[in-house]
């Protein structure tokens, strides 16, 4: 059986940890491409060389090339430039629209029949730069920012609680920004809601830590945070191509969906073979509707820059 082909394209930190993540997890062969001369065939052969130690098969190349890319099931976007203190995710925006549109234009080439998880910031607008020159179908292209987001947000109730993480589950919708909308209503430990776990000032306590996570981590670094966006990137690309139907957020299409209108933002979903198979629509309360309404309206400004840039 011939073994997936996943690109990842941007060989710095988040790019390369994925890279490594997704070959412990034996997705498939994968090719690590960056503009840089010398960066992605390092890392590849890095990556490679702790195969035998992490007994992990896969072919991992690393290339400028984009023919190497070809029939890839998978292309992951992480290039662009992250965010350093000081910065929002917005100020990215000009710079990363450029780069998501060339590389968008190279996938269309080589990789026609992928589905394109993309990485980026800021996040949800960066989705829709990659849905907007591909023309794929719209379940094919995917923001990753609810895995990373969840993902902080459990390991801040876990260790509040002392509770495994395993147990923790979590739902976070809107854009990847301080807008974000965690649902605490639909939060869980061990199937008990965690409003029953946790007073409300906590419970805010930590959803302002998981709005803030990202700068938190730039601040102590002076750059991006990379291991937990890398590891919610992987568990995406492996519940597409072990066609799990895992449930999780993510950053998809929503047109008649929370009446959005046609852009991508965070919602929950059902990821499989086909990248969204389906948007699940929650019944939101009046409050979580206010915060999702405020954070698809700076979602539709993003856009709208996008749309007079590219
Ligand atoms: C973060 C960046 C990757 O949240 O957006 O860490």
């Amino acid at each position: 059986m011939a073994r997936n082909k996943i690109t990842i394209v941007g060989a710095g930190n988040v790019g390369a940890t994925t890279a490594h993540i997704a070959a412990t997890r034996q997705l498939g062969d994968i090719v690590l491409i960056d503009i840089i001369k010398g960066l992605s065939e390092g890392k590849a052969i890095d990556i490679a060389e702790a195969a035998p130690v992490q007994l992990y098969d896969c072919n991992i190349v690393g290339t400028c090339n984009w023919k190497e890319t070809a029939g890839s099931n998978i292309v992951i976007i992480t290039s662009g430039l992250p965010r350093k203190p000081g910065m929002s995710r917005d100020d990215l925006l000009a710079k990363n629209a450029g780069i998501v549109k060339d590389v968008s234009e190279k996938i269309v080439k080589y990789s026609p029949d992928s589905i394109i998880i993309v990485v980026c910031n800021p996040l949800d607008a960066m989705a829709y730069t990659a849905s907007k020159i591909t023309g794929f179908a719209k379940n094919k292209v995917i923001g990753m920012a609810g895995a990373l987001d969840s993902a902080r947000f459990s390991c801040f109730l876990a260790a509040e609680l002392g509770v495994s993480v395993e147990d923790v589950k979590c739902v976070l919708m809107g854009g990847h920004g301080d807008d974000m909308v965690p649902l605490p209503r639909l939060t869980s430990v061990g199937g008990i809601p965690v409003t029953e776990l946790l007073d409300e000032d906590k419970i805010a306590e930590l959803i302002e830590r998981t709005r803030k996570g990202g700068i938190e981590v730039v601040n102590l670094l002076g750059y991006s945070a990379y291991y937990a966006p890398a590891a919610g990137t992987v568990k995406m690309a492996e519940a597409i191509l072990k066609d799990k139907k895992t449930v999780l957020s993510c950053c998809a299409y929503c047109k008649n969906q929370y009446d959005a209108g046609g852009y991508f933002i965070g919602v929950p979903a059902i990821l499989g073979k086909n990248g969204v198979e389906k948007v699940i629509e929650l019944d939101l309360n009046k409050s979580e509707r206010t915060q999702f309404d405020k954070s698809l309206a700076h979602v539709k400004q993003l856009a709208a820059k996008i749309d007079e840039l590219i």
